[in-house]
């Protein structure tokens, strides 16, 4: 929804109650359907080498002239287009729709419209009222948007991690749990030609992983292995475990509990590594907002919930892991990697 309010439309919207604020989100909403649909039917892309005009655009796009006139009005209308003399234009609101964006513009898009009906419920019995990944599973192009969303976000975090946050020395065996798309495992084996990688995950996850594990040429050494981790986890004597956005899918006894069974498949001096969303962390406004909605989501679609280092230290120092140690990422201040070894 991106509405530049004058500041007198500022006042009345949002300080005065003479306008309902409400609304703006109603507009929001309905303008991120918008930019959906703009997404689906290419015509970000086909306005990416500068701009056209009505008839040009129903043609190349195969759309209807007269309902494109009208979802063009609407996207110009919301931030997303210019209408030019030489035809409609990309703003730089509509840009990052033709990266990565657009595949995460869609995937939310996709889960709101389809999981977040019946909210109330889940927030009024405190059990979740949807199953993300059996959803998600049957949905094999929202799996592929979310696979492509984390992977972007390993793509960009994996490379820092691997160099920031060292294992212990010689280290020879990672497990990888929840470690599906496997780019943290791989970032981690590719400097250590000692270390092999393990990654468990639901063979919905793990799809990602071969192709990935293959490119990279890593057949031989990061292993994937299709698994439940909130059953038995029988692997034993690793030098560090990594559960990377992982306990956030998880309500607290079923995420303090992984946490140390993860803690069980270290050998004595190996690390755990947890990364997370931080909700502590203030961020600008549109993460203040963005986090704690993420945080209604997990609860909603996965009875998950963002925890604080504080928890994670404490549940880490339960199951037996000690001196914390905490590691901010440049690419990403808003999460936080929590180390710890195993006594
Ligand atoms: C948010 S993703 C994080 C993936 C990866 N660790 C990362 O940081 O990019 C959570 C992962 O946990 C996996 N997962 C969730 N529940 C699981 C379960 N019960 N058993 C195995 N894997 C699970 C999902 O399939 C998904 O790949």
């Amino acid at each position: 929804m991106p509405l530049h309010l004058t500041p007198e439309d500022a006042r009345r919207y949002l300080e005065s109650g003479e306008a309902p604020g409400p609304h703006l989100d109603v507009i929001g909403a309905m303008s991120a359907h918008a930019a959906a649909a703009g997404v689906r039917l290419g015509l970000f892309e086909a306005l990416a080498d500068g701009p056209r005009d009505l008839p040009e655009l129903a043609a190349g796009l195969g759309a209807d002239r007269e309902g494109l006139r009208v979802l063009l009005g609407a996207l110009a209308a919301t931030g997303y287009l210019t209408s030019e003399p030489g035809g409609y234009a990309l703003t730089a609101v509509s840009r990052p729709l033709l990266g990565g964006y657009g595949n995460t513009l869609l995937f939310w898009q996709e889960v709101l419209a389809g999981l977040w009906g019946g909210l109330e419920e889940s927030v009024r019995s405190g059990r979740r009222g949807a199953d993300f990944y059996t959803w998600m599973a049957g949905r094999p192009e929202v799996l592929a948007r979310f696979q492509r969303l984390l992977q972007d976000q390993a793509g960009w975090l994996a490379e820092e991690i691997a160099a920031v946050v060292p294992l212990p020395d010689g280290a020879s065996r990672l497990l990888d749990l929840g470690g599906g798309h496997a780019r943290y495992s791989i970032a981690y084996c590719r400097d250590r030609p000692d270390l092999r990688a393990t990654v468990v995950d639901l063979p919905s996850g793990l799809e990602a992983g071969r192709s990935a594990v293959e490119s990279a040429g890593m057949s031989g050494r990061v292993t994937l292995l299709a698994g439940d981790i909130l059953g038995d986890l029988p692997y034993r004597d690793q030098d560090a475990v990594l559960l990377f956005n992982l306990l956030h899918g998880f309500g607290e006894e079923r995420a303090s509990a992984l946490l140390r069974a993860a803690a069980r498949t270290l050998r004595p001096g190996g690390v755990a590594l947890v990364l997370d969303r931080d909700p502590g962390h203030p961020g600008d406004a549109a993460a203040r907002a963005f986090t704690p909605l993420f945080e209604l989501n997990l609860h909603h679609t996965q009875g998950g919930r963002l925890y604080s280092p504080e928890t994670v230290t404490r549940w880490l120092a339960e199951a037996g892991c000690h001196e914390p140690r905490e590691y901010v990422l440049t690419r990403s201040p808003a999460h936080l990697l929590t180390v710890a070894t195993r006594a």
